[in-house]
């Protein structure tokens, strides 16, 4: 990852957020990008300007009127040298500014006078952010073009959960990195399935697996970060959206994830199957919840799901196809039947259990591919899908080998 270069207008509006950007400053620093501050006044409520005027090394802009400032590079000239306008936090106070195209500060004024994408990253209250007025601001900004980052869910500085944090400082960095496009897999289309499917019993019940979907949407976002635009399959996982992820499809059941998918790689380049699927359903759903019967067990008959590797590399033109295999034992004899049984390109293949696979925040990948192999060791589960996408592109380019 480098942004080595690029010139990065940072806009710091009002908010408690503002002190993650601080932290994002000394990130897009790392990939040695240029970056200026600019802050609304209500920002400096919230962070001094000498804080990121210490992190960016550049004089720190709030007004309009700093003569001064202005004399070193006007706020016009400044507008041209932007290559990306990232505003972090947005307040709802700002979104409505700019929405409706005030120029009343600084900040709103450069966004009206530069010609470079707009990034937004939203943080208020969710309350706030649920309000109509601040929905219809946001629809507004995004049909003018405006890229929006986030928010994501959870616990607020205010005590409330729900929507309305700001993504982290990681997550838009990486965001700016993938706008700049450029990756291995610029202008390729990855779909990824991830998480578990769901079988229901009846509507209390339901057959499933321990996938958690960090596998998956780790390795959607790596494709992302890459350049490819992205469609993650999900099957029932609480994960947030990786960022730069052009579309998500939710899904329960094995079916709807092989209907799902079966659409979606019509349109992709590379399919990479890390959901963990059901292979079974029960032959029917009862539609009341099934009463226990003392002494007497219970028999549930079990209907084969289709393969969904297996029904796309029947087609006579598909995706590139990768496969993986969770396997408690004898994985590398297992891995390289499934890679020729289901006909895919490449398969990664991982041991269960012991701290790796399912749930963990650890994994460890043998990559299997014709008669080639490569041993991903132990490593977080981003860290891998940063390593397998790196394969997968090699491949890919050189022509399925
Ligand atoms: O989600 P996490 O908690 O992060 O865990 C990650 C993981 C262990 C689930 C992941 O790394 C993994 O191994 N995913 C595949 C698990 C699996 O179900 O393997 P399998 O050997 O049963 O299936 C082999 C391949 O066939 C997989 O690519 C699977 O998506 C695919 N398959 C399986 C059944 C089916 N009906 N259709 C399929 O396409």
């Amino acid at each position: 990852m480098s942004l080595a270069q690029r010139r990065i207008l940072l806009g710091v509006s009002g908010g408690i957020a503002a002190y993650k950007s601080c932290e994002l400053v000394r990130r897009l620093r790392d990939l040695d990008a240029q970056v200026r501050v600019v802050m609304t006044e209500r920002a400096t409520h919230f962070v001094s300007p000498t804080t990121f005027q210490a992190l960016s090394g550049q004089s720190v802009r709030v007004s309009l009127w700093d003569e001064q400032a202005e004399a070193a590079m006007g706020h016009i000239e400044l507008a041209r040298w932007a290559e990306r306008i990232l505003i972090a936090p947005a307040s709802a106070d700002l979104l409505a500014r700019l929405a409706h195209g005030l120029a009343d500060d600084l900040l709103t004024t450069l966004c009206l006078a530069s010609a470079a994408p707009l990034y937004l990253a939203p943080a208020m209250n969710q309350q706030m952010w649920a309000h109509p007025a601040v929905q219809a601001n946001i629809e507004t900004l995004r049909q003018r073009g405006a890229h929006l980052l986030g928010p994501a869910a959870g616990e607020q500085a205010c005590g409330d959960i729900g929507s309305g944090r700001m993504l982290e400082p990681h997550e838009l960095r990486e965001a700016l990195v993938a706008s700049f496009g450029g990756g291995s897999l610029a202008g390729l289309s990855v779909l990824v399935s991830a998480g578990p499917t769901y079988e229901d019993i009846d509507p209390v019940r339901f057959i499933g697996n321990r996938s958690s979907g960090r596998m998956g949407f780790a390795i959607a976002q790596a494709a992302a970060q890459e350049g490819a635009r992205v469609t993650l399959v999900a099957g029932p996982v609480s994960l947030a959206t990786p960022v730069g992820i052009a579309q998500r499809i939710d899904v329960r059941s094995a079916a709807q994830m092989h209907a799902a998918v079966l659409d979606a790689a019509t349109q992709a380049d590379i399919y990479i199957g890390a959901a963990a699927v059901g292979d079974y359903r029960p032959q029917e759903i009862a539609t009341h919840k099934l009463k226990k019967h003392d002494g007497a067990g219970l028999s549930l008959q079990l209907s084969e799901n289709p393969d969904i590797l297996a029904s796309l590399s029947a087609k006579t033109v598909h995706p590139f196809l990768v496969g993986f295999a969770a396997e408690t034992h004898d994985v590398a004899s297992y891995a390289q039947d499934k890679l020729r049984r289901k006909g895919l390109d490449m398969i990664a293949a991982n041991q269960v259990g012991g701290g790796l696979g399912f749930e963990a925040a650890d994994n460890a990948l043998t990559l299997y591919w014709g008669d080639g192999a490569l041993e991903l060791p132990r490593a977080s589960k981003p860290e891998l899908a940063q390593q397998l996408i790196a394969q997968v592109a090699a491949r890919y380019r050189s022509g399925r080998s």
